[in-house]
């Protein structure tokens, strides 16, 4: 598989034939399956023949916030959590796609890079589909209940001595070295066309009307660009008529798009060492970089930045104020509308959606001690050096 225009090398993203779509397109038949990614089906680029690996992902709550809406003086927030999917975060909905394409396209084995959530839940899509799967992590840097995950599934884990950048372009070199090997990361537009359903799912939620705003947090930046996508696909299907402002949230240690963004920059520059308690979103050269700043610029959205006690208190508040419980980095949405409110970047009267992109309960791993592993499915811990 290639990820990559061979001429611009910019990421390759999948487009449909809008016009025939929207004439087909059938919101009764969505709403007469079950609550799930796969009621977007015809929206999804799999073949009927296609065996569908899933594990029942999507279909996540989307929560009124009353209690944190008014303590921010808010009249409509919402939390879309995505923690609720089968391993705890949003990847889960990229996974069912790509790895039913990998399967599709005949790949035996598949790999990622990963600041945990992607391994966790690559591991288990290709225990479900019988693929082999390699993961690499950031040693010491991913939280304890996601490579546990990768783990009980039978991955073959490699940690790697330096960060998830650098870990991405290990993997990226290994997929490109074994072509058998099907590369995971977003990079792969299949992960992307089963992320942006979290738009659709939030437009169906709310009777096919768009939100004012969705606040999303921001690392690889996959993510934002998936649900714009899934944004400007529904106008393209005429279910929807107006798009939200897509407001991007990284930490302050690890935000190179916040930055450019801030800057009017057209480019990013680089953060060589990353650096938050935010782990999962601990990123320094993000792949979907470029679509993240159309993303914010087309819908006239914004990017902003967080710091880790910013974004630990509204992982409390949360919490504490909504029973809801998500990781730091999920927590910084939270974090960053805050600030944009202070800053009167957003009307209190719009209606607003934070997504919380993943569990609480991938707790932070203590570092075992500058050794680094690799867990082989079979034998379990094998290698130090
Ligand atoms: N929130 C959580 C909980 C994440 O795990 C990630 C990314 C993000 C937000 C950011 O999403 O990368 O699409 O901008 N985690 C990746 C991983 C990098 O490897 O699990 P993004």
């Amino acid at each position: 598989m290639i990820y990559e225009c061979p001429r611009c090398h910019d990421l390759l993203e999948i487009r449909y034939d809008y016009e025939r779509m929207a004439s087909q397109v059938d919101t009764k038949l969505w709403r007469s399956r079950p609550f799930s990614l796969w009621r977007y089906l015809e929206q999804i680029p799999i073949s009927g023949e296609t065996r569908i690996v899933t594990l029942g992902e999507g279909g996540t709550g989307l929560h009124k916030s009353e209690n944190l809406a008014d303590d921010l003086g808010l009249n409509k927030l919402r939390i879309k959590f995505e923690g609720e999917n089968p391993t705890g975060s949003f990847k889960d909905r990229g996974m069912t796609v790509s790895v039913s394409k990998a399967l599709e396209v005949g790949a035996r084995m598949v790999a990622c890079a990963s600041t945990g959530n992607t391994s966790a839940s690559l591991s288990a899509y290709a225990a479900r589909a019988g693929l082999r799967c390699v993961v690499l992590i950031p040693a010491g840097k991913i939280g304890q209940g996601k490579l546990a995950q990768a783990i009980a599934h039978g991955a073959t884990i490699l940690e790697i001595e330096g960060n998830f950048d650098d870990a991405l372009r290990s993997a990226i070199e290994l997929t490109k070295r074994n072509k058998s090997i099907a590369l995971m990361n977003s990079v792969n537009p299949f992960r992307i066309e089963g992320q942006k359903t979290l738009a659709f799912e939030i437009c169906d939620q709310l009777d096919f009307r768009s939100p004012d705003v969705i606040v999303v947090p921001v690392g690889n930046a996959g993510n934002i660009s998936a649900i714009w996508k899934g944004f400007e696909e529904l106008i393209k299907l005429r279910i929807i008529d107006k798009v939200p402002r897509m407001i991007g949230i990284q930490a302050e240690g690890a935000a190179p798009i916040a930055s450019a963004y801030k800057q009017k920059n057209s480019e990013i520059q680089i953060v060589q060492r990353p650096e938050t308690i935010a782990t999962a979103i601990r990123i320094g050269a993000p792949a979907s970089w470029k679509k993240a700043l159309r993303a914010v610029r087309d819908s006239q959205g914004a990017m902003e930045t967080v710091s880790d006690e910013e974004i630990l208190q509204a992982q409390k508040d949360i919490a504490r104020r909504e029973g809801l419980f998500v990781e730091p980095a999920s927590a910084s949405s939270v974090a960053g509308l805050k600030k944009l409110l202070e800053q009167d970047l957003i009307d209190r009267d719009e209606e607003i959606v934070c997504v919380a992109t993943g569990h609480g309960l991938h707790r932070h791993r203590r570092h075992a001690g500058g050794k680094l592993h690799c867990h082989l499915p079979d034998s379990g811990l094998l290698l130090c050096c």
